[in-house]
């Protein structure tokens, strides 16, 4: 798919519509689904604002949005501000929907990207120590990456306060399949055995009032002196958007594979919309 993506796509999806409905701002996610399948010789409708613009704003329910649409196109990639909404409207598609995000849950093919990254930069997943650094309440990427890694061999290292925390559900699901995982709050010292560094934002939008969220923001930050700590052949991700979690300097280091991240996310989404359309 790397080399399909470098010639500039096929048309092995001519004819096939997809429809991308996002009721919560993106930038990579909607543009990577939608270049993977212009690439791939497919067409696009798309609504980047279904709160402001769809037929919801006249009440209709998300049961008769994924009636209407599904009807339409042959694939629905959609993102919601709460947990459970895009299985929600899959129930009422008659074409598959995927999950673009929603809300603190999932975010899975974020994760299937990263994993995709590191298998490509380390060569392989088990034996390695991953590092996910910052809000593990409300992340959604970090908790898919889990729902991914805890089939590998891998041992995790979740750096949060205490307040964000990696929830228990998901940390019960890594101890039921064996997996190693230390708990800290000390970035510091935690980072120089991570053979991954996952960084994540504090999800400013998951909080209840700008005061609570400035008690988290900035509270971890990779910077130049950090990246000194880390081992020489360490990957450093993450989902992107960044406010201050990696300092601009680090983007020079070799070690920094966040903008590679954006094209796997294409070529990631090329081979899922390939498998799932053909
Ligand atoms: N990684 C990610 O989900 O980015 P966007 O919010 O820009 O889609």
């Amino acid at each position: 798919m790397e080399e399909v993506l470098a010639r500039g796509g096929n048309d092995q999806l001519k004819g096939k519509i997809m429809a991308t409905l996002f009721f919560e701002p993106s930038t990579r996610t909607r543009f990577s689904f939608e270049t993977a399948m212009l690439r791939l010789g497919g067409s696009v409708i798309s609504n980047p604002d279904m709160m402001a613009t769809s037929s919801l704003r006249k009440m209709e329910s998300l049961i008769d949005t994924g009636k209407t649409v599904s009807r339409m196109a042959d694939i629905i990639v959609m993102r919601h501000p709460e947990a459970g909404t895009v299985h929600e409207l899959a129930t009422s598609s008659i074409v598959p929907v995927l999950n673009a995000g929603d809300g603190p849950a999932e975010h899975p093919t974020q994760a299937l990207l990263d994993v995709y990254t590191i298998w490509k930069e380390k060569g392989r997943l088990d034996g390695l120590t991953i590092g996910m650094v910052g809000d593990l309440k409300n992340g959604r990427v970090p908790h898919s990456q889990c729902r991914l890694l805890k089939h590998f061999e891998v041992k995790f290292v979740f750096v949060s306060p205490e307040a964000l925390k990696m929830p228990d559900d998901i940390v019960q699901e890594l101890k039921e399949n064996s997996r190693e995982m230390r708990v800290t709050e000390n970035i510091e010292e935690a980072i120089s055995e991570m053979d991954v560094i996952g960084m994540t934002r504090v999800q400013k939008e998951r909080f209840s009032s700008e005061e609570e969220y400035k008690k988290y923001a900035g509270i971890f930050v990779l910077d130049v002196e950090l990246m000194k700590r880390a081992k020489s052949d360490a990957i450093v991700i993450h989902p992107l958007p960044r406010v201050d979690e990696i300092s601009v300097d680090v983007d020079s280091d070799p070690r920094a594979k966040y903008f590679d991240q954006v094209h796997n996310g294409v070529v990631l989404r090329m081979a899922l919309l390939s498998k799932i359309l053909t």
